[in-house]
């Protein structure tokens, strides 16, 4: 796979332990209303899909993909939408859920434009924070783990588009 891993930072039955928990957060903290889990691609995609089947309410599924550009080109706040969720935001709860927190600034981006579009309330569940993040100017409502600051792969995360299938989530070396 070229890079091995160093170090498993949390195993399968950790992470499994952990989204239980945080299903259970997100079912009590949506008492009423619509709620959309809007995953942002590809990151998230095993969080979501196991994240989702924890949460003991109503609720619809759609996904984000974005792209970000360099400086040097221009975009509206420089994230731009490969794929736009089909359903409608207004008047619903949208709980975006992210992969890892890093710097914050997709996820800053993100957040501006899906507030435009006026939801009934708009939170973030990230299954990883570095809390190195200076720039974000959203809280995170939701957290999975307070991660160390190491590039970490598996259970959707990637390094070069590998590793995102391990079951685990791992350092590399
Ligand atoms: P930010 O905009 O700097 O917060 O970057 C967040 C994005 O960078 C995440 O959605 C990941 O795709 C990627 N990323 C940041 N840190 C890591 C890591 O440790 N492993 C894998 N991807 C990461
Ligand atoms: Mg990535």
């Amino acid at each position: 796979m070229g890079r091995a891993v160093k170090r498993i930072v949390y195993d399968e039955r950790q992470i499994a332990a952990r989204v239980k928990e945080l299903g259970g957060q997100i079912t009590s903290g949506y008492a009423d209303g619509d709620l959309l889990v809007l995953g942002l691609l590809k990151g998230s995609f095993i969080f979501l899909s196991d994240l989702v089947r924890q949460i003991r309410r109503p609720l619809q599924v759609d996904f984000l993909v974005a792209a970000s550009y360099g400086d040097n080109t221009f975009s509206s706040g420089n994230v731009r939408l490969l794929y736009d969720p089909e359903t409608e935001l207004r008047g619903k709860h949208i709980l975006l859920v992210e992969d890892i927190v890093d710097t914050g600034k997709t996820l800053n981006r993100l957040m501006d434009l899906l507030k435009a579009r006026n939801p009934r309330s708009l939170e973030i569940c990230a299954l990883l924070h570095k809390h190195v993040a200076q720039e974000l100017k959203y809280p995170t409502k939701f957290v999975g783990f307070d991660a160390p600051n190491e590039f970490l792969v598996g259970y959707g995360l990637d390094h070069a588009e590998n590793f995102r299938h391990i079951p685990y989530i791992a350092s590399l070396q």
